[in-house]
């Protein structure tokens, strides 16, 4: 953080000249006045780091690294652009509400940095500032996974077409319960995968029993009537979402969510087609709790899929809302806001008992990064809180991604169909599964 202090203006490094020991440390250890211009190796880098490279490292998502001096200066420009618009790094999060904890903005300090290296020439600096480089899990972002699950068989992706729904039911094979600190999903055609879900079926459950086990599959393949429709509405408890941009699942100390013993894991892959064929074998990486923790991870979803939507066509600011009552107590950790192409925005409110709402989280939503966004701070919901998701849709011209701003837009699947879920997540008690949560305990 030092670092960041002898490149700023004059007039905010004298009111730091207050802080004069950490400052003069700074100094030493930069070796440049104030004035002079931010360097890569002591000002640049240390930015990239944190807030750049879980994406623009070899093997994710961003199109190209940003871990060198070469690789950085190549791209000064658009980064310049691209920090100072905030386009980079993705956050969608309106201001008005909440704070969040995997928030990747930056700074006011750190934006004037970079368009101040640009500014004076992308001068490289001493290789020896450098901070070490950081400890990336190879593949993975999250610790080095204790198991990883893979789907069992490859899926074929046509170059265009819809492709419909894709399932694989893998046995977990635990003879125990384990409990989930972190986990993360890594598609092999990333390109291709618009959203991943998985599911977790304990051996009392009787969903999709009956299709195949270990091979892909979908609805229309399945032919019995009763598990085409299975295929599309379950309560089981989900393990995680991914979408591209979505950041993998780590759960704070004392936290995790549950996979039972015996349970099975079923992958519901929504793959889209963009002109190339390609094959698809997604792993699941797995971290376990190190010992029981005190509270259970449940993810719980507010949807609207009846009452509001077809939206009809030219419409820009179609509006669908829903809520819930929470029947117990509960700890909201955080939220994942879904909707596809004419997604505009999204909001969770709780409302209060006077009529009045509180917002939690506004979203400009953009379909093509959906993200989860964690509380800096959970927040503890009594029994009987009232909670609300709105969305907001742009079935208009005036959407750069609607296909067809003639049409009105049905519930559906596809990325041309639209949806409406709040998924949110919440602690409760280690001994609280989800369909006892939303048993209501009897009140006084
Ligand atoms: C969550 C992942 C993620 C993070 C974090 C991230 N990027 Fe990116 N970045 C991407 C992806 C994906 C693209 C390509 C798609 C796009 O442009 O939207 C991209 C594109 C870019 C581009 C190219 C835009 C163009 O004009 O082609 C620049 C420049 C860039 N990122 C800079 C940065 C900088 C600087 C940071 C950190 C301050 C950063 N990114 C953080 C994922 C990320």
């Amino acid at each position: 953080m030092i670092r960041y202090f002898c490149v700023r203006s004059a007039i905010s490094a004298a009111k730091t000249l207050l802080l004069s020991s950490t400052f003069v440390l700074g100094l030493l250890a930069g070796g440049a006045p104030s004035q002079s211009p931010p360097s890569f190796y002591r000002d640049v880098l240390p930015v990239l780091q944190t807030h750049c490279q879980s994406c623009h490292r070899p093997g994710e998502i961003a199109p190209f690294p940003l871990e060198t001096y070469p690789q950085t200066k190549n791209w000064a420009a658009a980064i310049r652009a691209d920090v100072e618009s905030r386009k980079m790094p993705p956050w969608f999060a309106d201001p008005c509400c909440g704070k969040f904890s995997n928030d990747p903005s930056l700074s006011p300090a750190q934006i004037e940095t970079i368009i101040n290296w640009v500014a004076g020439g992308t001068p490289p600096g001493n290789p020896r500032d450098a901070p070490s480089a950081p400890h990336w899990t190879s593949g993975w972002n999250i610790a080095p996974p204790d198991l990883v699950l893979k789907m069992p068989v490859p899926v074929k992706l046509p170059s265009s077409g819809d492709v419909e729904y894709t399932y694989q039911i893998v046995p977990t094979n635990f003879t125990e319960g384990r409990w989930v600190r972190m986990s993360e999903l890594r598609p092999s055609a990333r390109d291709h995968v618009h959203h991943a879900v998985v599911y977790i079926r304990p051996p009392e459950s009787k969903w999709l029993r009956g299709a195949p086990m270990g091979v892909p599959f979908t609805a229309s393949t399945l032919h019995d009537p009763h598990l085409m429709h299975e295929a599309h509405s379950t309560t089981s408890d989900l393990l995680l979402v991914y979408a591209p941009g979505s950041s993998p699942e780590n759960w704070p100390e004392g936290m995790a969510k549950y996979i039972p013993a015996h349970s099975d894991l079923i992958f519901q892959m929504h793959y889209t087609t963009n002109g190339h064929a390609a094959t698809d074998q997604t792993s699941l990486g797995l971290v376990f709790a190190k010992e029981r923790p005190k509270q259970r991870v449940l993810t719980l979803q507010l949807a609207n899929e009846h009452d509001t939507i077809p939206i009809p066509p030219n419409t820009d600011n179609y509006r669908v809302e829903v809520y819930g009552t929470l029947p117990n107590d509960a700890l909201l950790l955080g939220f994942f806001p879904h909707m596809h192409l004419r997604g505009k925005k999204f909001e969770y409110n709780i409302v209060h008992d006077d009529g009045s709402r509180e917002t939690l989280l506004r979203v400009n939503y953009d379909f093509y990064w959906q993200l989860s966004y964690r509380l800096s701070e959970p927040r503890m919901l009594k029994a009987g809180t009232k909670l609300e998701a709105i969305a907001w849709y742009d079935n208009s011209r005036k959407n750069a991604h609607n296909p067809d701003p003639d049409s009105a837009v049905q519930w559906g699947d596809q990325t041309y169909n639209e949806m409406m879920v709040g998924f949110f997540d919440v602690a409760v008690p280690d001994d609280v599964d989800k369909e006892k949560f939303f048993v209501r305990a009897s009140h006084p």
